[in-house]
């Protein structure tokens, strides 16, 4: 069988399907209409978040089995159209977890100490000591928004550091917040009113999207915001401007709703501003961890076998489409690509 890899992903994960007797091709730069090309004889495709995983790329791909998403986050694929296609989608959901959080921490370090910009200072040759006043930690209290796997994992390192915890996420019960030494609190503004630092763990989700605008940055007045989960769940633009008109003391983001972040973003220009280009799960072990979950999760279903996290309908052995040897009708895909 064939597997398309058109994001850069682990060689733990893609020896394992060669191993296993498949043929392995990986193509990091095809775009639209090469993509659609590139995955014409495709049995499995293994992304991560770079490739926009569009209609067009079911419709071109006749024999796609599974579509590998090498990580968490499946708001680069579209869903319904893998299970109208009856091509299963599989994520690999707990590899990266720890990565994410701990990424999250050295961010909220990061913009709380100002350590990128005296860096910067330091090595432009200034001794800028006296110009850095920083804020601690410790007795301070965190608002989580979204307490699922990185979530859980920030706010309790977090917690270890001497914070407080106050959790908003309408889907959880009191127990799973309780467990952490966490308060949930039933309104976005409230958490977003007592914290001084605030860290966003949700899905990108119709629901989320542009959920932390003008009014919620607002409430967490003088605070910080980290967002290391996606991009499009806070208004850049706004961020930007609370940031910059001191209304927040600073945000950090590993996410953004365009990646690569446009060279024209507002956030560029903001010097308590601190940004990374989506490193959260880019560790050596979270990268191998959900390589080799993608790759068992391809071999599961070439076998036809049942799929462990599966996204789309299409997950169980019954419910697939057999495979066809017809060629895909062409159209066109202009996603822009970023890995
Ligand atoms: P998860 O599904 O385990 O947890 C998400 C949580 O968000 C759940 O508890 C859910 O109830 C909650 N939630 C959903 N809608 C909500 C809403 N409207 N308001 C508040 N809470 C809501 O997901 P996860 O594995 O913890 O991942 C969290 C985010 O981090 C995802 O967006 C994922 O893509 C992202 N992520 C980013 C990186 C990175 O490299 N930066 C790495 C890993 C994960
Ligand atoms: C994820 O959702 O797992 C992250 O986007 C990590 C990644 O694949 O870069």
């Amino acid at each position: 069988m064939k597997v398309l890899v058109t994001d850069p992903v682990a060689d733990a994960g893609l020896d394992r399907l060669r191993d296993a007797g498949h043929e392995v091709e990986t193509d990091y730069e095809s775009e639209g209409d090469e993509l659609l090309d590139a995955v014409t004889d495709a049995n499995a495709l293994i992304v991560r978040s770079g490739t926009e995983v569009t209609e067009a790329v079911f419709e071109a791909a006749p024999d796609l089995v599974i579509v590998g998403r090498a990580g968490i986050g499946v708001d680069n694929i579209d869903i319904d159209a893998a299970t109208n296609h009856g091509v299963i989608v599989a994520n690999a959901p707990d590899g990266n977890v720890r990565a994410a959080a701990e990424h999250t921490v050295a961010m909220t370090f990061a913009v709380a100490r100002s350590i990128p910009q005296a860096h910067g200072r330091l090595v432009d040759g200034e001794w800028a000591k006296g110009e850095f006043l920083g804020t601690e930690v410790n007795n301070k209290t965190l608002a989580v928004v979204g307490l699922g796997r990185v979530g859980q994992e920030v706010a309790k390192r977090l917690d270890s550091l001497g914070t407080d915890l106050v959790v908003y996420d309408p889907y959880i019960s009191e127990e799973r917040a309780e467990r952490l030494g966490a308060e949930l609190v039933e309104d976005l503004h409230e958490a977003l009113g007592r914290g001084d630092f605030a860290t966003i763990h949700t899905p990108l989700l119709p629901e989320t999207e542009g959920m932390v605008g003008e009014d919620e940055l607002a409430q967490l007045e003088g605070g910080y915001l980290i967002n290391c989960a996606r991009g499009g769940i806070v208004d850049e633009e706004a961020l930007a401007k609370a940031v910059d008109d001191g209304v927040l003391a600073g945000a950090a983001l590993d996410s953004f709703a365009e990646e690569p972040l446009p060279a024209d973003s507002p956030l560029l220009n903001v010097e308590e501003v601190v940004l990374t280009p989506h490193l959260g799960a880019s560790t050596e072990a979270a990268q191998e961890n959900v390589a080799v979950d993608t790759a068992e999760a391809v071999l599961a279903a070439f076998d036809d076998e049942p799929v462990l996290h599966s996204c789309s309908t299409a997950g169980s052995p019954r419910s697939r489409r057999p495979t066809r040897a017809t060629s895909p009708r062409r159209t066109s895909t202009s996603s822009p690509r970023a890995r």
